[in-house]
């Protein structure tokens, strides 16, 4: 499974690149705007430099033309970045007019099984469904996970699931045991991951031993 940083955070991507866990970005206009007024594809290139992998550039605008105009500049960034469209009519033709010229789609906002569907048909590398936001709304995000890689699977798609809006350690668990491709998740959420409270009690105990041995034999 590969794991994928929800960040357009430098300072976040760095460290969770240190790990020697990260094998991709996704960024979206509400994560860049966090950043401030940064010069947009200048951004994305420095996340490219630092991660060897996808790197998931979302276009704003919301007409055909517009999309296939800013997706086309935006694959000109550099080699590893993924234009991200949103699934909408117009998304699905920007989609399918770029994938046709060689460059890899990442359709976003997917939260049905027939949103992935058309989106993979029409040329998407990536979908992603967005979990959390599905969770949020009192639907149960896991399920169209397991939908989706049931679907794909039938069919041989060569689309990868990219679970997105992963809110807890559990919706990465739960899609890694589904078989999902890819998880993209905030730092926060990385950060869990590593931490368990026995691992710290173990670590405090081994320690507090050592010491007291060391102690005894000055
Ligand atoms: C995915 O590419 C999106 O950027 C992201 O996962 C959205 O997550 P949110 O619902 O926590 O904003």
């Amino acid at each position: 499974m590969k794991f994928f940083i929800d960040t357009a955070s430098l300072k976040e991507i760095r460290e969770a690149a240190s790990f020697g866990i990260l094998d991709g970005v996704t960024t979206n206009p509400s994560l860049v705007a966090k950043e401030g007024n940064v010069d947009f594809r200048e951004h994305i290139r420095t996340i490219c430099e630092i991660v060897n992998g996808p790197v998931s550039a979302e276009v704003v605008g919301q007409d055909f033309e517009s999309m296939l105009k800013e997706g086309r500049e935006n694959a000109r960034i550099h080699p590893n970045v993924y234009v991200k469209v949103p699934c909408t009519v117009d998304g699905l033709k920007a989609c399918h007019a770029l994938s046709s010229e060689g460059v890899h789609v990442n359709v976003t906002l997917i939260f049905s099984a027939p949103q992935a569907m058309m989106a993979a048909k029409a040329g998407a590398s990536f979908v992603s469904p967005f979990v959390g936001r599905l969770d949020d709304i009192g639907t149960d995000g896991m399920e169209l996970i397991q939908e989706l890689v049931e679907i794909f699977d039938n069919y041989d798609f060569d689309t990868e699931i990219l679970v997105a809006s992963i809110r807890n350690p559990l919706h990465l668990i739960e899609s890694a045991r589904m078989g999902a491709d890819i998880a993209t998740m905030p730092f926060s959420v990385i950060s869990q991951m590593i931490k368990h409270p026995l691992t710290d009690i173990g670590n405090k105990k081994f320690l507090e031993d050592w010491n007291t041995v060391q102690g005894k034999k000055k």
